[in-house]
């Protein structure tokens, strides 16, 4: 027995919402095939893509598949393929696709013992291998699907929140890698706390602008003034990509997850896809290489 399964990238973070928000995109993903086997064990048979470990405890995957796999002990073992198109480092959460998927298709095929939020936790034991800390903001989108927020991350808790039908997401992905560990460690461990009441008066607009299809509180609330101002020096052209989306109607620009990738959002399609022309006019001028889509939040 085996599945395919389309592995979706995600933007974490959603501007106001660090470690907490995210939602998943329609488009850009992996695709995995997870196999049962007799043999018992994990096994990584095919990688294709970007050159990833082999070995289960090295690569997320893997590491996912292993935690679920010893949990539940199954009389059987799986073999994984990982086509991977999600480019590591890029901020569009490509470890946290490779960790859902194992765990996604291999609960497929022993038909669906755990719920979303199960496989989320031990899609987050994958996921800490790649940035050194277990959370869950890209994974819970991948998994559940459109917009989630983490509530908790121990004990897990994940919700589910709508997305207005209007929405599409334009993404630029500068071809530099950005370490989720090391664009991390430049974090400050405390904020200021007029800082935090900006940001959790956005948070809990956005929250309500989703659940009320309002747009021009979205635009409101996609405003990140407590980690865009350090990770923003680690993305050449992130003012003038912002103030070029902006200026072609987006409703809010933000870094995706981590970065190096920067995410608009637009009410519309024909917007979003304005927006896409207008930014890569701002990094077709440099001579980093770039790639660009437009994508509905599925
Ligand atoms: N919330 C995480 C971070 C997402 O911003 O570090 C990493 O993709």
């Amino acid at each position: 027995k085996e599945i395919r399964i389309f592995s979706p990238a995600t933007v974490a973070n959603v501007a106001c919402g660090f470690d907490v928000l995210g939602f998943c995109l329609d488009t850009i993903g992996d695709e995995m095939v997870i196999r049962q086997t007799e043999q018992k064990g994990i096994k990584i048979t095919v990688i294709e893509g970007y050159d990833l470990p082999f070995e289960v405890e090295q690569n997320v995957a893997g590491v996912s598949a292993l935690a679920m796999y010893n949990s539940l002990q199954p009389d059987c073992g799986f073999e994984i393929e990982i086509y991977k198109n999600i480019k590591p480092g890029s901020g569009i959460g490509s470890s946290s696709a490779s960790a859902a998927g194992s765990v996604f298709g291999m609960n497929e095929l022993l038909g669906k013992p755990l719920n979303k939020t199960q496989l989320t936790h031990f899609a987050m034991k994958g996921e800490a291998l790649a940035s050194k800390c277990e959370h869950a903001d890209n994974l819970a989108p991948a998994i559940f699907g459109g917009f989630t927020l983490v509530k908790s991350a121990s004990p897990l808790q994940i919700l589910q929140l709508p997305t207005p039908s209007d929405l599409f997401v334009t993404l630029i992905h500068p071809q530099i890698e950005i370490k989720t560990s090391e664009s991390r460690a430049i974090l400050p461990k405390e904020i200021l706390l007029q800082n935090a009441i900006i940001q959790w008066a956005n948070v809990g607009s956005l929250v309500h602008a989703l659940h009320t299809s309002n747009y021009d509180l979205i635009k409101d609330a996609l405003c990140d003034v407590v980690i865009e101002p350090y990770r923003k020096q680690l993305i050449p052209h992130f003012d003038d990509v912002k103030n070029a989306a902006m200026k072609a109607g987006a409703l809010g620009c933000a870094i995706s997850g981590s970065g190096p990738s920067i995410f608009m959002l637009s009410k519309g399609e024909d917007i979003a896809k304005s927006v896409q022309k207008a930014i890569k006019t701002v990094y077709a001028k440099t001579n980093i290489a770039f790639e660009t889509y437009v994508s509905k939040i599925n």
